[in-house]
């Protein structure tokens, strides 16, 4: 690897903060996560019939970066649309706020969707002089009036894309009977307003989609899996990751994470967010010990408790499963099911990404 690859190294001289700073900035583009953004794109480019995404994943895989790269994605290339219509709005994304108590609150959910598609016409207003003079939504009104202020937007925003983080908030109800409700709730805002929703979270998403016959003809779901200590695949692209992130640790010396793979897979439950997590908080210790790289003694500092790993390994494992069951059962195993040999990375060797807040080979 050329040393151009790695941090910037005037960053040795400067303060612990400017190189945490730095290090949270990066983003690894990796093979799951590229090959879930290629399915989205492309569905969300030409959403044909389908009304409602599911994009899932476990906890800390990278469900978040991977909403955001998309949207980024979407707004960039319609640029050229927005300055013929200005009015438009291609994609708004928002995170649904965790029910307080077992109820889930659709006024808030009204109230933060509204929220995000202001937020892009500000950002476009700043950028491109448009005006925006938005409806006063007094948080006293009415959920009805909530409602239609809602997809009255949408429609004459003509969002085609709302992206919904953490949507497992918004089934994580008891029973079959509340979770259907809430499942043709979010149907029926998508049919009415024809804005594509792209609900993101956890497999408990899964327990519902398949609730409906009527549902599961008209939504599609994407895999963001985690990477497996038992795929040869997989091991040589979190090593690949490992390397990425080791060059671009902003240390004297470049730590050796790669020789350290099998115990990084294993305790990050192969997952690259909860990688990342994990790097930043050994990197500030680092820091603050003045020391000149990450030691292994770092690392176990700062690794996953014991009750948390159990948690997160059993969540990703049972997801997984259920995955595999549903559709075995519709009969549409993907090349991203754990089950399948997953297919070799197409490496474009030496092409570097043209972003520049994404760093390594690109898959
Ligand atoms: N490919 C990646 N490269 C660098 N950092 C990442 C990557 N994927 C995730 N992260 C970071 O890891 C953390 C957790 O990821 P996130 O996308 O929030 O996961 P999820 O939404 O699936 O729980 C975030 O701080 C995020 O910025
Ligand atoms: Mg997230």
């Amino acid at each position: 690897m050329t040393q151009s690859l790695r941090f910037p190294q005037a960053l040795l001289d400067q303060s612990a903060a400017a190189r945490l700073h730095y290090f949270k900035n990066i983003t690894v583009p990796h093979r799951h996560l590229q090959a879930a953004l290629d399915q989205l794109l492309l569905n969300l480019r030409e959403p044909a019939d389908i009304s409602i995404f599911f994009i899932v994943g476990p906890s800390g895989v990278g469900k978040t970066t991977l909403r955001l790269r998309a949207e980024k994605i979407l707004l960039t290339e319609s640029l050229p649309e927005l300055r013929a219509n200005p009015a438009h709005i291609p994609v708004a994304g928002m995170e649904v706020a965790a029910s307080e108590q077992g109820k889930f609150s659709h006024r808030d959910y009204y109230m933060r969707v509204l929220d995000a598609v202001d937020e892009v016409l500000v950002a476009y207003k700043s950028n491109y002089g448009l005006h925006y003079s938005p409806d006063a939504i007094h948080p006293q009104r009415s959920l009805a009036a909530l409602r239609r202020s809602l997809e009255h937007v949408l429609r004459h925003r003509q969002v085609k894309t709302l992206m919904v983080d953490e949507a497992h908030h918004l089934v994580m109800m008891a029973g079959a009977r509340q979770m259907l409700q809430q499942m043709n709730w979010i149907k029926s805002m998508a049919n009415i307003t024809q804005t594509t929703h792209a609900l993101f979270g956890t497999y408990e998403l899964l327990n519902c989609c398949r609730l409906s016959g009527q549902l599961s003809r008209r939504s599609e779901d994407i895999h963001l899996p985690r990477y497996q200590k038992h795929s040869q695949a997989d091991v040589t692209e979190f090593i690949r990751v490992l390397q990425t992130f080791q060059r671009h640790l902003p240390l004297a010396t470049e730590p050796t994470l790669d020789q350290w793979c099998e115990y990084l897979l294993e305790y990050s439950v192969g997952c690259i967010g909860i990688l990342k997590t994990w790097l930043i908080r050994a990197l500030r210790t680092t820091l603050t010990e003045n020391a000149s790289t990450i030691t292994m003694k770092h690392l176990q500092q700062h690794q996953l408790s014991v009750a948390r790993f159990h948690q997160l390994q059993e969540e990703a494992e049972s997801g997984e499963q259920h995955l595999i069951n549903d559709r075995t059962d519709t009969g549409q195993l993907s090349a991203s099911q754990p089950s399948q040999k997953p297919s070799t990375p197409k490496r474009q060797v030496g092409k570097r990404n043209p972003k520049r807040d994404l760093v390594g080979g690109q898959s």
